[in-house]
C-alpha cells in the first residue's frame, strides 16, 4: 500500500529501526526492492533521484512506483531524492509522490530555511512529507557533486533552528558519509548524530550509506537515524548479476534472461540491508 514517508519514519523512530530508501531507475529495480520488502515483511521507500527522473522520465518513474506500492503487501512510500527546486517538487506531488526531499544545502542557512519553508507549506497542505538537508554531504549522487573540501558537517544548533523554522518531517544530516564508492572506510561522527537527534526530535536521514559497515549503520540507527539511503551498493549488485550471466552465456540476446539474475542479486543485497536496518517484520 502507498503511504507517506512521515508515517513510515515515525514508526521507525518509535521502535528504533530504520527504513531503507532505495533508488529506482527501471522496472526491474522497483520489483527487486518490492520483492525484498515483501519477503522480509519490511516497510520500504522507493526513491527517484535526479538521474533516475532524467533516465526514465517522471511519468514512468511515478507510474512504476505507484503500481508497485499499490500492489505491495507492505507499506511503501514514493519519495523524491534531492529535489532541486520548487517546481520539480510540485511536479512530483502532482504525479503522486507521497514524500519529497528539497535539497537547499548549497545555500547559506537563511536561504535554505526560506527555500525549504516554501515547499513545506504546500506539501503539508496536501499531506506529502518533506525531507531537507543541512550541512553538505560529499560525493556524487547522479548529477550532483559536492567536493570533499566543500562537505561540511551538520551543526546541531543550526539544525534546531532549521527544523523549528521550516517544520520539515525529517532531516538529512552530514555526519561523515558521502555518496558513491568510498576510498577508505567512512568514519561516522556518532556523537553528532546523538546530539542532533536529542535536540531536534524528528527522524534523521543518512545519505551515502553504501559501503558503510553494518555495525556502524546499526549504531547510527540506535542514535536516531530512521531512514537509510542506498544506491551505489544496488548498482554494484545489479551490474555483477549482468556481468556474471553474460560471462557464462555470451551468446544470449534475451534482455529478460540477462536482467533476471541482476534483479535477483539486487534483491538479495536489499534483504541483507533490511536485516541490518532492523526493518524486518516491521511492516
Ligand atoms: P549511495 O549511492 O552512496 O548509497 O548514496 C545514496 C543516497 O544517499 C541517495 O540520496
Amino acid at each position: 500500500m502507498l503511504v507517506t514517508g512521515r508515517e513510515l519514519l515515525l514508526d521507525a523512530q518509535k521502535k528504533g529501526y530504520a527504513v531503507g530508501a532505495f533508488n529506482v531507475n527501471n522496472m526491474e529495480i522497483v520489483q527487486a526492492i518490492i520483492e525484498a520488502a515483501e519477503e522480509t515483511n519490511s516497510p520500504v521507500i522507493l526513491q527517484a533521484s535526479q538521474g533516475g527522473i532524467k533516465y526514465a522520465g517522471i511519468e514512468y518513474i511515478a507510474a512504476l512506483g505507484k503500481v508497485a506500492a499499490e500492489k505491495a503487501k507492505v507499506p511503501v512510500a514514493l519519495h523524491l531524492d534531492h529535489g532541486t527546486d520548487f517546481d520539480q517538487v510540485m511536479l512530483c506531488i502532482r504525479h503522486g509522490f507521497t514524500s519529497v526531499m528539497i535539497d537547499g544545502s548549497r545555500f547559506p542557512l537563511e536561504e535554505n530555511i526560506a527555500y525549504t519553508k516554501k515547499v513545506v507549506e504546500v506539501a503539508k497542505a496536501v499531506g506529502v512529507s518533506v525531507e531537507a538537508e543541512l550541512g553538505k554531504i560529499g560525493g556524487t549522487e547522479d548529477h550532483i557533486t559536492v567536493d570533499e573540501r566543500d562537505a561540511t558537517f551538520t551543526d546541531p544548533d543550526e539544525a534546531v533552528r532549521f527544523v523549528n523554522e521550516t517544520d520539515i518531517d525529517f532531516l538529512a544530516v552530514a555526519v561523515g558519509t558521502a555518496h558513491g564508492v568510498y576510498k577508505g572506510e567512512p568514519k561516522l561522527d556518532f556523537d553528532r548524530i546523538k546530539t542532533i537527534s536529542d535536540m531536534v526530535k524528528i527522524p534523521l536521514v543518512l545519505h551515502g550509506s553504501s559501503g558503510v559497515p553494518a555495525e556502524a549503520l546499526k549504531k547510527a540507527i540506535s542514535l536516531g537515524i530512521c531512514k537509510i539511503n542506498i544506491d551505489t551498493d544496488l548498482r554494484i549488485a545489479f551490474t555483477e548479476g549482468v556481468k556474471n550471466f553474460l560471462k557464462e552465456n555470451p551468446d544470449n540476446i534475451d534482455p529478460r534472461k540477462i536482467l533476471a539474475p541482476a534483479k535477483a542479486m539486487m534483491k538479495e543485497r536489499i534483504k541483507e540491508k533490511m536485516e541490518v536496518f532492523g526493518s524486518v517484520n516491521k511492516a
